[in-house]
């Protein structure tokens, strides 16, 4: 359908509270998860949020194969989930470092739950619950984060691993794993 412009840190949209979505296998809602896959793979995203593209819904995709920018990452599943529900099945976080399409060209370090279970509705109105760990359970972490106009600049485990993507890897900060988006 389109690719759509992304919207950045500062923009006020992106701090709004997303409505939750009420009708399923309308053409609004068909034409905006095209939109989002488009905008995700012309911008090589892992994830993206319904409010980084100016809409207040709460629709979020992920998942990749392979992603060039994330070579060391595993495989996540390609999935819609609208009207999300995060159940953290473990106390334990680790730390990681994310990235964001709203964030051009920077990375910053924050802990995110482990182990978690996630539900919600796929594109038709069929409801969703997975169980995900490591990568699969930041990304969606970070991108439901959203829906609450909370990005993950936010969440900065320490100010000082915080930066632009490029001085991380040019001085050995950042390695190539782990990043949402
Ligand atoms: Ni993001």
């Amino acid at each position: 359908m389109a690719i759509r412009s992304v919207l950045r840190l500062g923009d006020p949209r992106l701090l709004q509270i997303a409505t939750e979505v009420s009708e399923f296998n309308v053409p609004d809602l068909d034409a905006l998860i095209e939109d989002l896959f488009d905008t995700m793979a012309a911008e090589e995203g892992a994830g993206l949020a319904a409010p980084q593209i100016g809409v207040g819904l709460r629709v979020v995709i992920f998942g990749f194969d392979n992603n060039p920018r994330y070579p060391d990452n595993e495989a996540v599943p390609k999935t819609v989930l609208i009207n999300p529900k995060i159940t953290p099945l473990l106390k334990e976080k680790e730390e990681g470092w994310e990235g964001c399409l709203s964030v051009p060209g920077m990375r910053g370090v924050v802990s995110r739950y482990s182990h978690i279970r996630y539900s919600g509705l796929d594109a038709t109105g069929t409801a969703i619950d997975v169980t995900a760990t490591g990568f699969h359970a930041r990304v969606v972490q970070h991108e439901c984060d959203h829906l609450d106009g909370i990005i993950y600049t936010q969440r900065l485990s320490d100010a000082k691993k915080f930066g632009f993507t490029e001085e991380l890897l040019n001085s050995g900060q950042l390695g190539s794993a782990g990043c949402p988006e």
